[in-house]
């Protein structure tokens, strides 16, 4: 996998052997975002499958038990991450009659399958989303919702690639989004890559931004959806949805069915991870703040659905009320 800690001033690959690798390659960010950290779960368990030694059936089912936990453990936030390992224990539980080596190809082939289907699924939000984004506009994003969050194409940037596709003029301003930059170091990589015009801004900006007129709409990713359509996206998503609201803009959200948690009733629900306070205290290595200053660095936020224009998935898009409009889009 790309090293996304090193991006955008290395591109260096790792090569994981084991799942253990994989398993920490997922919590120290070598690989993020929603989707790619439950394509790379259901890849990892794929490669435990195929590289434990074992002797027997039972034994083999023990391990994967064991991997699945450990890649379930690896970050809270991101449902996709329990939805690729679910999807991982069905194979297992429906191929229960196999010998060791037809297990093996069935796990193999799901993890495959994951990871074609997030394809497809960016590519059919571009063409839901692509509708929102007038020729001229100027979007807002934050993070990284682009193929480095996903197996390629993007959720909110393959909403933005679609539209550029077909030939739309845009402007994409991308918040730098501190603590980790990943608006900074990785959107801004890949817009540029694309030749898509972006501009890069501080997170404060935002504001200042919209008030001078020159935002037509924003468009962030998610991590986690609840039933009512409270989304959990990076922090700083629910400071530009009430942005957005104040000034009357539209703020939508682009996300795969793999991204929703229908199982929550709403947002409060969503576990928030938070992480080494060195994130926020030492970027890039280097000390920013005077030394045992006390700090809170939760990953994400929740922005409650009365904030968000639509939703965008792969099956259409939903509108307020999500809890009905969701509820449709899964049945
Ligand atoms: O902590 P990260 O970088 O994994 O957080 C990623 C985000 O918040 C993305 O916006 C989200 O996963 C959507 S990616 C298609």
């Amino acid at each position: 996998m790309l090293d996304q800690r090193r991006l955008p001033a290395e591109e260096v690959y790792v090569e994981c052997e084991r799942p253990e690798q994989v398993a920490e390659a997922i919590r120290n960010m070598t690989i993020r975002g929603a989707p790619a950290i439950g394509v790379a779960a259901a890849m990892g368990i794929a490669l435990g499958a195929m590289t434990v030694r074992v002797k027997s059936v039972a034994q083999f089912q023990e391990e994967f038990e064991g991997i699945c936990r450990m890649m379930v453990d690896t970050r809270p936030t991101a449902v996709n991450l329990s939805w690729a390992v679910r999807r991982m224990k069905d194979v297992m539980r429906r191929h229960g009659e196999q010998d060791l080596d037809g297990l093996r190809r069935a796990l193999r082939a799901e993890a495959m399958a994951i990871r074609e289907a997030d394809i497809e699924a960016n590519r059919q939000m571009g063409q839901h989303g692509k509708r929102y984004i007038r020729n001229g506009s100027a979007i807002l994003t934050h993070c990284n919702a682009g193929a480095l969050a996903t197996a390629g194409y993007g959720t909110a940037l393959g909403v933005i690639r679609a539209a550029h596709e077909e030939g739309k003029e845009l402007e994409v301003y991308v918040c730098e989004t501190r603590p980790q930059f990943q608006g900074a170091r990785l959107t801004a990589w890949e817009l540029k890559r694309d030749g898509i015009p972006v501009t890069l801004i501080t997170d404060s900006m935002s504001g200042y931004l919209m008030g001078k007129g020159l935002i037509h709409l924003v468009i962030v990713g998610a991590d986690r959806i609840s039933a009512n359509g409270d989304v959990a996206n990076k922090i700083g998503t629910y400071s530009l949805a009430i942005l957005a609201k104040a000034h009357g803009i539209p703020f939508y959200v682009a996300a795969p069915l793999s991204t929703f948690d229908l199982s929550l009733g709403t947002g409060d629900e969503i576990p928030i991870e938070e992480r080494d306070s060195r994130e926020v205290t030492h970027p890039f290595g280097r000390e920013i703040a005077p030394g045992g200053v006390r700090v809170w660095n939760p990953a994400f936020d929740v922005t409650p659905h009365q904030n968000i224009t639509a939703i965008i998935t792969e099956r259409g898009v939903a509108r307020e009320p999500f809890t009905k409009g969701l509820r449709d889009l899964f049945s």
